[in-house]
């Protein structure tokens, strides 16, 4: 990249910390706006200050000011990690002021996910949906749904863990395993996807059951189990530190500075399966 790329991060908890800590790093990017929860702790302190590194000279905005501060920054990429509500009224107004959006935060609705659609769509920004921003998730991914293909007719149970703090269960990458696989090997996800087996659901070979551990401070895993009355197979992904995304982030920021106004996924980004097209949205009232 030739000039700095200009980026704003929304929210300050556990993962925009992590994600500033590495943006502080890098030489292409230039961190201009950390904004976050009005009324929080954090707003008015320098981010070195929250980070314990000496001062950096940015200092956190509230959510309040968001206009005045997008319009005094001038970020050209938007990096969310809150909460899907916070971040569906935050990033319409970064979309208003011409950000391309890469939103990490996880959880959303259908809903709301038309609705982020709709905003970059309306406002011609770049929207990446990133619940799964780290490389190896994207390699077990793409590899279980080759795996899929040909294992069919084994049982498959996706089992995810994360830490205590979590908000949403079961985790949208696990989810999104589910129902890759789910297509991989044939069967519908809306009626063959369970989220866990209470009430006795013995496996009977066509349904996918989810499940969920929380606790303590596990960053992520994700395991898939295969099973037949012979042989097991499964595949498993550990984040080991926050490091593990924000990693995948700054390609992911390289290659939305580098590429027209689109949809796109992070697996596409890192050159996994096929490529899909650049995707059309569907216009709907996000006002
Ligand atoms: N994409 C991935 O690979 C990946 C990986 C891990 C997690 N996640 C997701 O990323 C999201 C954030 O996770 P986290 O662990 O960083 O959570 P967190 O530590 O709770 O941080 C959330 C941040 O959002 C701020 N916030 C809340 N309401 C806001 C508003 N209206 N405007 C602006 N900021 C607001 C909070 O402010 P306060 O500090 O004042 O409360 C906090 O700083 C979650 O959805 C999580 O599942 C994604």
């Amino acid at each position: 990249m030739s000039a700095k790329v200009r980026v704003a991060l929304f929210g300050f908890g556990r993962m925009s910390q992590a994600a500033a800590r590495n943006l502080l790093r890098n030489p292409s990017v230039k961190l201009v706006l950390v904004a976050s929860r009005s009324g929080g702790e954090k707003i008015g302190r320098d981010i070195g200050d929250i980070l314990g590194i000496p001062a950096t000279g940015l200092i956190v905005k509230g959510a309040d000011q968001l206009a005045q501060s997008l319009a005094a920054a001038r970020p050209s990429i938007v990096v969310d990690f809150t909460n899907p509500e916070a971040s569906l009224t935050n990033l319409k107004t970064a979309a208003k002021y011409g950000a391309h959006l890469i939103v990490g935060t996880t959880g959303y609705t259908k809903f709301q996910t038309e609705a982020l659609r709709s905003i970059a769509n309306m406002y011609e920004v770049s929207l990446i949906m990133a619940p799964n921003l780290s490389i190896g998730i994207n390699v077990l991914i793409d590899s279980a749904k080759k795996m899929a293909k040909v294992l069919k007719g084994f049982d498959i149970e996706v089992i995810e863990e994360h830490h205590r703090h979590k908000k949403d269960a079961p985790s949208g990458t696990a989810i999104r395993l589910a129902r890759l696989i789910a297509e991989g090997v044939g069967i519908n996800p809306e009626k063959e996807l369970i989220f866990g087996r209470q009430g006795n659901k013995s496996a009977k070979g066509r349904e996918i059951a989810i499940h969920a551990i929380r606790g303590g401070g596990t960053i992520g895993v994700h395991k898939i189990v295969f099973i037949s009355d012979n042989e097991r197979l499964e595949i498993k992904h550990e984040s080991l530190n926050r490091n593990a995304f924000t990693d995948c982030l700054i390609k992911v920021i390289e290659y939305v500075h580098s590429h027209p106004p689109g949809i796109y996924s992070v697996e596409e980004i890192l050159g996994l399966g096929t490529p899909a097209p650049v995707a059309k949205m569907v216009k709907m009232d996000v006002s």
